[in-house]
């Protein structure tokens, strides 16, 4: 690059990350991924470094805000750090609490003792401590793998530097890293003094303050901590939750007040009303209760579902809510096709985020409600969740305000929009011909938990797309040869240059070998979530595998089809949905087209070797009396085995409970070894 290109680019590049910048921090809705976002940081920084002259101000020119800025370490979390499933109203909690004394077996009104405390609205840090020192500090990241800011955590006074003698050697500390509503209010009010970006909430506000590469802007922010919970440890501190709360304090750590411990439903539900209507006194945000099972014994029998703990939940506050005016009515098309109506707001501050867009749902809901345009709705905004509208202002309807009519047509591509039977979506029928359709599958293909391409972002997607570069997943892969020939190289693109072209091909060139469950998922198949990919995975373990059972299973009479229904996830619905895909010629080359460049590595089940029903394929039938099924079933699961629901050829065993009805008759019929619960608790020592 010339000096003015060098100029031009360093230019927009602080432009475009101070952009991205308020629609994180202030508007909550990024554009970019992440790692898009650090990609264009590590740029700067890179430009800044090599011509000092571009920045004449001292130090980098981007200093508020940034988020994720490349540059942390990575930390592999030893113990998972989990997530919470939700819960609204007391029937919820209720099912929450029927679904463990089902797991746990017993009487359907056995006590469960739970400890409530309040839910922070940070967010999570893992503190290890080693010899009673602390050593690092992570952010959970996927649960997996989190960001390594120990630097930035030195200086939050709520974090103890040392435990007490008696603490365990290794210990993990869990809690929520925050910012008081006064520290907010007052960082806020120095922000626009030096008019800099203001932040939309105090946890925007944490996490912009403890995200930063230079610690010493984390430690002039005001940040406060409370633990929780512990992760991994080198010997057991307590045998229950409370316990754990109390060990923490007496290392000087602050835990959320009050708290209750009870089996007591109504004990619970006056808890839930006393915070709640304390909350908007509280010095800190918070988003609810969480209520966790107390006996830590129970904890590790209940384990965990996906990643949240089935002896745990949050007990969310109603959603906040507010009035706007709707200015039009659009409709989006989705990767399979489905329409959205989507409500475009004036835009309206709920609970510190401006919101200018809520969801409509589908054609029935819009047709229920009666949403028209020019309505004064109310919306309603629930954590993360897309703000919904939850109806209109009778009084305040223009009188000129029509019903709305949903269109047959997609708007994207023209083709017609069919409702099948029994479906609430109306979906275009243009498939990949439909512009939407197809990006959005290819924005899927590359996102997080699919090929996870990094600097491959929705905006890049949609310009490579516009630009006719990428119309398939294949193409993805072909990019760098082509441009190789190319008189329009990508470097020579708006916003490229030779390097983040290079990195792109790079982050491209670093997926061509990936998890065969990534690949299933990145497939973008209606109904196949990266769990039931995960299943499918463990179940074929290989692609031509799948692929081929899959083509099979189209004749319903077969045993391919068979042994698809014993896929725990699939049914028939899903399984219609599978087939349809791997039958359905132009998604085949689409397949074929990407395994030429793209191989999938086959699935690894965990070191399940001394285990002796490891690859085992086990059903579980009548009721048995030691275990209940679902504590059954995550055993044997934990244990490298398959459990089925039906019983076929591949059953290697039945273990059959009092009242076994016709699985255990078919078992015998294809001489299935049957093992009462003894001898199954026997076998799996
Ligand atoms: S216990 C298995 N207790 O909420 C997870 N979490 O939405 C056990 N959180 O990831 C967590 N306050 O970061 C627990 N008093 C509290 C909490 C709390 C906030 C966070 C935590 C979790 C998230 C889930």
């Amino acid at each position: 690059m010339g000096a003015p290109d060098l100029k031009a680019r360093h230019a927009w590049l602080a432009q475009e990350i101070a952009r991205h910048d308020v629609l994180y921090h202030q508007q909550d809705s990024p554009e970019i991924s992440d790692a898009a976002y650090d990609a264009l940081c590590r740029e700067l920084d890179e430009l800044e470094a090599l011509y000092p002259e571009l920045n004449p101000g001292a130090g980098p020119s981007r200093k508020v805000g940034a988020k994720a800025a490349a540059g942390f370490g990575k930390v592999r979390h030893r113990v998972p750090m989990l997530s919470l499933g939700n819960v609204f109203t007391d029937e919820d909690v209720e099912d929450f609490l029927a679904r463990i004394r089902r797991f746990l077996g017993g009487s359907p009104d056995r006590p469960v003792r739970l400890l409530a405390e309040q839910k922070i609205d940070g967010l999570s840090l893992s503190l290890r401590y080693e010899k009673g020192a602390l050593v690092q500090a992570a952010t959970r990241g996927d649960g997996e793998e989190g960001e390594d800011v120990s630097a930035n955590v030195m200086s939050v006074s709520g974090i103890p530097k040392a435990l007490p003698s008696g603490a365990p050697e290794t210990i993990d500390v869990r809690g929520e890293i925050y910012m008081t509503k006064s520290a907010f209010s007052a960082l806020n009010m120095q922000q626009e003094a030096e008019g800099k970006p203001l932040f939309a909430n105090p946890r925007n506000a944490a996490a912009g303050s403890l995200r930063q590469l230079d610690a010493s802007v984390t430690a002039a922010r005001k940040l406060e901590f409370f633990g929780y919970a512990i992760g991994y440890c080198s010997a057991p501190v307590a045998t229950t939750q409370s316990a754990i709360r109390e060990r923490l304090e007496s290392w000087g750590f602050s835990v959320p007040k009050p708290h209750i411990c009870t089996d007591n439903r109504e004990a619970l539900q006056k808890f839930y009303g006393e915070i709640q209507a304390a909350r908007a006194s509280l010095p800190y945000d918070i988003d609810g209760l969480v209520y966790k099972v107390d006996d830590l014994a129970l904890q590790e029998r209940l384990g965990f579902v996906s990643r949240a703990p089935r002896w745990a939940v949050a007990h969310k506050f109603p959603a906040e809510k507010a009035f706007t005016k709707v200015l039009a009515i659009t409709v989006q098309v989705g990767r399979t096709g489905t329409l959205t109506p989507v409500a475009e707001l004036e835009p309206v501050n709920v609970g510190g985020v401006m919101v200018g867009r809520a969801t409509l749902h589908n054609e029935d809901e819009i047709a229920r409600k009666d949403i028209r345009i020019g309505d004064t709705v109310i919306i309603q905004r629930a954590g993360d969740v897309i703000p919904q509208v939850l109806g209109y202002l009778e009084e305040q309807r223009p009188k000129d305000a029509l019903p709305y009519v949903f269109p047959n047509l997609c708007p994207v591509c023209g083709s017609r929009a069919l409702r099948e039977s029994g479906e609430v979506a109306r979906r275009c029928t243009g498939g990949l011909v439909c512009a939407a359709q197809a990006v959005e599958r290819l924005r899927h293909f590359v996102s997080r938990g699919a090929m996870d391409i990094e600097g491959m972002g929705e905006k890049v997607i949609q310009e490579f797309w516009d630009a006719g570069l990428v119309r398939t997943p294949a193409d993805i892969f072909s990019l760098e040869a082509r441009n190789k020939g190319s008189l329009t190289p990508i470097s020579a693109r708006d916003g490229w240059g030779a390097q983040s072209a290079q990195k792109l091909f790079d982050a491209i060139a670093a997926r061509t070998t990936i998890p065969l469950e990534r690949f299933i998922f990145a497939l973008g198949i209606r109904q196949i979530g990266e769990a039931t990919a995960k299943k499918l995975a463990a179940h074929y373990l290989n692609v031509r595998t799948l692929m081929d059972a899959l083509q099979r299973a189209n004749d319903r009479e077969s045993e391919a089809y068979a042994d698809l229904l014993s896929i725990e996830d699939v049914g028939p619905s899903v399984a219609d949905d599978l087939i349809a895909f791997f039958t359905e010629p132009h998604n085949i080359t689409v397949v074929e087209d990407l395994l030429k460049h793209v191989q999938p590595t086959d699935y690894v089940r965990i070191d399940v070797s001394g285990s002796p029903v490891a690859g085992k394929t086990v059903v579980f039938t009548g009721s048995l009396e030691k275990l209940t099924r679902d504590e059954a079933k995550a055993q044997a699961e934990r244990l490298g085995a398959k459990v089925s629901g039906s019983v076929s050829g591949k059953t290697d065993y039945v273990v059959a409970g009092a009242d076994a009805g016709s699985k255990l008759k078919k078992a015998r019929e294809l001489g299935v070894a049957v093992l009462s619960e003894d001898e199954w608790i026997n076998l799996i020592g």
